[in-house]
């Protein structure tokens, strides 16, 4: 397994804390640690219509299908981007065998625990020496196309998976990345999270329910209360807010006492009445997805989407 730097312990606490004092938890904590793995994956098998929906399943396979006669011959590598439990990863690799002499997968994800359970899950498809595990927060690693020419060669075909991504990550931030990153003959199929319907605010509030939900509340919880938090300290609320000409769901922690926590060795205080951002995920229509892709040079080659126009998964290519 590889760390890259950006998940050093050091790099790490600096991020908590800054992120704590602006008000605003970098979305990556949510994931990361043994326990909030173990949490996240409880909400993405009760609430991800990925694992719940045979429909949005179908929309993955019909996207890995369609992009098999894309990446056919040679060897291949599937660099998974945030790969989670590598559930979907796993099913693109079992396609990718039927055509590819040699394939090897990278799950890369912000935490380690995630990678562990996405080689787990690979190795039904993979011998293990071909997995590669990568430790690394995409949005602090502007050196992760030299950390992937240390996995990958050259002569290589790789293709890229950006699943679940979208909604928790700023697209300004990290889509100029995913453009860096994509060289002449790359793949790259990413999915998001939409809004169904014609109107995209009352689509939003259609499935404000799959985010303020037990599972969901208990997983942002478990964050603060290992932080030190009591759930007593405030409430979590959930919204919707607009930003840039994209909502997003939002879940805000209000605290209604004051309190003092000690991070290390430097304390981070919250006043009685202050918002915590937790949690963020845009949800998007395919126009305003297109649109942000095309700001960092990134256009939609082929789409499908679900019969609920909740989920699509998008074959991206530079332009
Ligand atoms: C919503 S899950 C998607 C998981 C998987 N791709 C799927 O579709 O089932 C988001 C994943 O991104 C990871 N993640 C969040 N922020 C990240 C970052 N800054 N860099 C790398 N991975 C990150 C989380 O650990 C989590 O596994």
């Amino acid at each position: 397994m590889i760390v890259h730097h950006s998940q050093f312990p050091h790099a790490v606490q600096r991020q908590l804390l800054n992120g704590l004092r602006l008000g605003r938890v970098p979305p990556k904590f949510l994931y990361d640690g043994d326990r909030q793995t173990q949490k996240w994956l409880a909400v993405h098998r009760a609430h991800s219509p990925s694992r719940t929906d045979a429909g949005v399943q179908s929309i993955y396979d019909r996207s890995f299908d369609e992009s098999l006669g894309q990446a056919a011959g040679g060897s291949i590598c599937l660099i998974g981007l945030g790969c989670g439990g590598g559930q979907k990863d796993t099913r693109y690799l079992a396609k990718l065998k039927s055509i590819g002499s040699t394939i090897n997968y990278v799950p890369c994800d912000v935490s380690q625990a995630m990678t562990r359970v996405a080689r787990e899950a690979a190795a039904a498809e993979l011998p293990l020496e071909r997995i590669h595990p990568l430790v690394c927060d995409l949005a602090n690693a502007p050196d992760l196309d030299q950390v992937l020419d240390t996995i990958v060669s050259p002569e290589t075909k790789r293709v890229f998976t950006f699943f679940g991504m979208i909604p928790n990550l700023e697209p300004d931030v990290v889509l100029p990345r995913l453009a860096e990153l994509l060289l002449e003959g790359d793949q790259l199929l990413l999915s998001a999270n939409l809004a169904p319907g014609v109107d995209y605010r009352s689509g939003v509030e259609t499935v404000l329910p799959q985010y303020d939900n037990a599972e969901t509340r208990d997983w942002l919880m478990m964050f603060l209360v290992e932080l030190g938090v009591p759930a007593t300290a405030g409430r979590l609320r959930f919204g919707i807010e607009e930003i840039d000409g994209l909502l997003r769901i939002v879940a805000d922690f209000e605290f209604s006492e004051s309190l003092e926590l000690s991070i290390g060795d430097e304390l981070c205080e919250f006043a009685a009445g202050r918002a915590l951002r937790l949690f963020f995920s845009y949800r998007h229509t395919e126009k305003t997805l297109a649109m942000r892709l095309a700001k960092h040079s990134l256009a939609i080659a082929a789409s499908q989407i679900d019969s609920s126009a909740e989920e699509g998964v998008f074959r991206v290519e530079r332009v």
